[in-house]
């Protein structure tokens, strides 16, 4: 079958952008659009103003625009159906059906999954009310981990210190309505200790392809602290997955997972992107996404050999045939988030953002929160606004030149973190 000659990559992140390029770079040369996009998305290609979760606006753009293949950004669309919607009008689409966006949009679902299938991952209980969960929590103690059922944007999740904090979680989510449904059930498991990394697995149904390793810094502040985001800055290769520990990550989780997904009647068909914390007894599974990361993509787009089209295209219509690692690029990538102060709580929109004039070699600034005001200039438009991100042949150079970028970006209320890869440098300070 030939390779789709048109492309609709449904989002507005960073990561769309990132997809976007690396599709444009396809020696099949095909035509991309996105809905709704960015500000630097639509310097690249054209975009069409269709938000991400309107589900018949999009079939119907994709019909109109006659795509032969879509491919969803993010996991709000997936959890709707947009993939099943569009099957119904024959347009082939890279994401899984909202049965397989369960396992994102449902912890509960997906620790039940991990326990029933044995895959490692930390205890847990699974509680709708608030007296329970309470003698729960004091019979594990504290430090524990306190999460929301369904998707929240990356803030239904509580690592709490102490008993009390815990216990405030367990009230707000069940009780108070700051999550809405997404908080009408809890899982409260045990803190696991260790370095997290992100696996991003291609998945079509009992095949699999797992992308480069790369590591988020979920925290706000420098040092991992402050409140979880959704990424602050990402770099891959993450070496802390040594050749034996991808080996046993592969052997433990990554295909026990794809044959428990088909096992439970789910034919998965995109991302499986598996949140893996790295104990000191082995990895064990925190989440499961079901799309590609933000900004773990920033990253590993750049380093990916293979051709990402033909990747997904195979994936998605069931092609693809082997199981096994993706072709990837010796280069280091660095993903730096520039943000706005305040995120990820409130913050100010509206900021005339100044590029800096010259593009810096190897150095590609990837736009999430962007815009365009009434007079025509780039705005900070989100809470995190730009991926600058940098492939050089080794990480302390990527970081170097990222960081040099940061720097030369600018408007009022900017923020980063100046720390993306430290713990990587700092553990080969000689060859890094
Ligand atoms: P999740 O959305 O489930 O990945 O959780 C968000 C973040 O919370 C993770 O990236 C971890 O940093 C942290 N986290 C989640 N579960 C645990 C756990 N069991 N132990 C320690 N930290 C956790
Ligand atoms: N960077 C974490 C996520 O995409 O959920």
């Amino acid at each position: 079958m030939p390779l789709p000659s048109s492309v609709l990559v449904v989002g507005s992140g960073g990561r769309e952008h990132a997809l976007v390029i690396a599709l444009l770079a396809s020696p099949a040369r095909p035509r991309v659009i996105c809905a709704p996009g960015n500000a630097g998305i639509a310097s690249d290609v054209t975009c069409f103003p269709v938000a991400a979760d309107d589900i018949a606006g999009l079939v119907a753009l994709a019909r109109r625009e006659r795509v032969a293949f879509v491919v969803v950004g993010p996991e709000v669309p997936l959890s709707l159906g947009l993939v099943d919607a569009l099957a119904k009008e024959n347009i082939p689409a890279y994401g899984p059906r909202a049965d397989g966006a369960r396992l994102e949009a449902s912890k509960v679902f997906t620790k039940q999954i991990l326990l029933k299938h044995g895959i490692p991952t930390a205890p847990a209980g699974i509680f709708t009310e608030v007296e329970p969960a309470v003698a729960y929590l004091r019979s594990r103690g504290a430090p524990i981990v306190v999460k929301a059922d369904g998707l929240a944007a990356g803030k239904g999740v509580v690592v709490a210190q102490s008993l009390a904090e815990a216990e405030s979680a367990v009230r707000d989510m069940l009780s108070g309505n700051k999550f809405g449904a997404a908080g009408s059930q809890v899982l409260i498991e045990d803190c696991l200790f260790g370095e997290e990394t992100s696996m991003l697995v291609v998945v079509s149904g009992k095949n699999y392809i797992m992308l480069p390793t790369s590591q988020d810094h979920k925290r706000i502040g420098d040092g991992d602290t402050g409140p979880n985001t959704g990424g602050m800055g990402t770099y891959s290769p993450a070496e802390v997955v040594t050749p034996a520990l991808l080996d046993r990550i592969e052997r433990e989780i990554v295909r026990p997972s794809v044959e428990a997904i088909a096992a439970e009647g789910i034919d998965f068909r995109g991302t499986l992107f598996i949140g893996i914390m790295l104990t000191p007894q082995g990895p064990s599974v925190l989440e499961y996404n079901t799309r590609f990361g933000d900004p773990e993509t920033q990253v590993v787009l750049p380093r990916l050999a293979d051709d990402l089209l033909a990747l997904l295209w195979e994936a998605a219509t069931g092609l693809l045939d082997r199981s096994g690692r993706a072709a990837e690029r010796a280069e280091h990538a660095l993903c730096v988030v520039v943000a706005t102060q305040g995120y990820p709580d409130a913050y100010p929109k509206g900021d005339l953002i100044a590029l800096p004039a010259a593009p810096t070699p190897g150095v590609r600034i990837y736009h999430a929160g962007t815009a365009r005001n009434a007079s025509g200039q780039l705005v900070a438009a989100g809470g995190r606004v730009l991926g600058v991100t940098a492939l050089a042949p080794t990480l302390r150079q990527a970081a170097d030149a990222a960081y040099q970028v940061c720097a030369g970006v600018n408007w009022q209320t900017k923020y980063y973190r100046r720390d993306i890869g430290a713990k990587q440098l700092n553990r080969r300070p000689a060859s890094a």
